[in-house]
């Protein structure tokens, strides 16, 4: 199968959250099933044009129009790609190649992705791959099932387009001016892209794909509720009928304590008691806490922000430390009102707590390998990575069952059977606490019963496999449709 993968980040290349991530395993997943040609499309950010580990060349230009718009687009095909993956890059220095700083954020990204949905349409017929399958992600590249209905049937007869929402929060909405001067539509698909009089592209998306997928089985049944859905709960009851989760795999080559280059000792289920207890010693020396093997080591791998729960850890936090002989480690960057919290809290409890504001890889790799216990109490959370890669390491979750997390990680009882982690079900401090306090107890009075259940974590697959084949099922039945 011919399939066309659009997204606003994938990496290596370029990235800023889980989008990213999914982005650099999905297409190289794809591409390992037989039969299949993957096509990657990405703009060419300023990072990447001036990393000299991505060359490029050439391949083709041309001008896309946008609205009275005539804007270069040069398409450049990566050289070296080892997994069968082609990868092209959309360069135009004005909307990428020019900027610097956070790959979103700037004023006319509306029209920066319009022009990248347009551009990338444009790209597959000059370089002659009209693919069966296009699969576009998140609002940026939104436009793409609206543009190839409404203005790009004859070119593409016979092709498919996917629609999958990484995270409903961000939906691209714009005045509705946006709607003639940008997208330059035909008029009768202004209502497809209209929220009160304003234009929302994913709205545009999600009614005019053949398919809309989102990233795990319970966060597609919540996007139904007003409560997740940021407005789109109407819109979506109305798609439900071509609306299924996949739940996302994590890059098992990656995350992989037996090869890891940046932990200090490597280790697999059956090794796991010699080779994390070292790698537990070598991380509180790197952060400055105690080396304690005894202490239960809670670690947070994280953006500082709202919907991840950290409200529920702040409140929390003080009584945790006065109450439980425990450790507190958390990595990441985001809002100030966090960092702040958490830089106070070190440096009040200087033996329990560190915290590392900044954003660090090889650290995040350290700390699921040499964490006990792992926190993502997050408000909602569409799938989430990082619970995978915590279980990888054989470090025990405590989450909310929300959304992705509810679905990889399944509760367990009071003596840690039954499921691969500690939940709770409403979103609420107390809760929290609870399920956290179960953990901590399961760590301090039956390390046995512990050891278990970080084995079982460890035995999961994880991989990609499974939801590749997923989405190649719902390809071929967008193809029959
Ligand atoms: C977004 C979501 C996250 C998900 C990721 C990849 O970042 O917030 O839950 O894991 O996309 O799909």
């Amino acid at each position: 199968m011919r399939i066309a993968i659009l997204a606003s980040e994938g990496a290596p290349y370029a990235k800023s959250g889980g989008l990213g991530d999914v982005m650099e395993a999905l297409p190289s997943a794809l591409s390992r099933i037989e039969g299949n040609q993957v096509v990657l499309m990405l703009p060419y950010y300023k990072k990447i044009r001036e990393n000299p580990a991505y060359e490029v060349e050439q391949v083709t230009q041309f001008h896309v129009s946008l609205g009275w718009r005539q804007l270069y687009a040069g398409i450049l095909r990566l050289k070296d790609r080892d997994d069968g993956v082609t990868v092209y890059f959309i360069d135009n220095l004005q909307y990428f190649g020019h900027r610097d700083g956070a790959i979103y954020g700037s004023l006319d990204d509306g029209e920066r992705f319009a022009y990248f949905s347009k551009a990338c349409l444009d790209a597959l017929v000059a370089l002659d791959f009209i693919p069966d399958v296009i699969q576009c992600n998140d609002w940026q590249t939104a436009p793409v099932p609206v543009f190839l209905k409404a203005q790009y049937r004859p070119l593409f007869p016979d092709t498919r387009c996917m629609f999958t929402i990484h995270n409903v929060e961000y939906q691209g909405w714009a005045q509705g001016d946006f709607f003639d001067d940008v997208l330059a539509l035909p008029w009768e698909y202004r209502g497809c892209l209209d929220m009160n009089g304003a234009v929302n592209v994913m709205k545009g998306a999600i009614e005019t794909a053949d398919l809309v997928t989102t990233v795990s089985e319970s966060y597609a049944r919540e996007l139904m509720y007003p409560y997740y859905a940021h407005g789109l709960d109407g819109v979506l009851s109305a798609a439900a009928w071509k609306l299924t989760g996949i739940t996302n795999g994590i890059d098992i080559r990656t995350f992989n304590p037996e090869t890891d280059p940046a932990l200090p000792a490597h280790y697999n289920a059956s090794t796991i008691a010699r080779g994390k207890a070292k790698c537990k010693a070598a991380l509180q020396e790197e952060v400055g806490l105690p080396v304690n093997k005894d202490v239960p080591l809670m670690v947070m791998v994280t953006r500082l922000a709202g919907h991840k729960g950290l409200d529920l850890l702040c409140y929390i936090a003080r009584r945790l430390m006065w109450e439980e002989d425990a450790q507190l480690l958390i990595l990441g960057t985001g809002e100030e009102h966090f960092e702040r919290f958490f830089r106070d809290l070190a440096e009040e409890f200087p033996h329990r707590v560190a915290a590392k504001i900044t954003f660090d890889l090889g650290l995040a790799a350290r700390i699921y390998a040499g964490g006990d216990i792992y926190l993502m109490p997050s408000k909602s959370e569409p799938c989430g990575l990082s619970q995978m890669n915590a279980m990888r390491y054989g470090t025990v979750p405590v989450v909310h069952a929300t959304g992705g997390l509810r679905d990889t990680v399944p509760g367990v009882d009071e003596k840690g059977k039954g499921g691969l982690g500690f939940t709770f079900q409403s979103y609420n401090a107390d809760d929290f606490y609870a399920a956290l306090k179960r953990c901590i107890s399961l760590f301090r009075d039956d390390r046995a019963g512990f050891r278990k259940l970080q084995k079982t974590c460890m035995a999961q697959d994880f991989s990609w496999d499974k939801p590749a084949a997923r989405y190649m099922e719902l390809f071929e039945k967008m193809r029959n449709q």
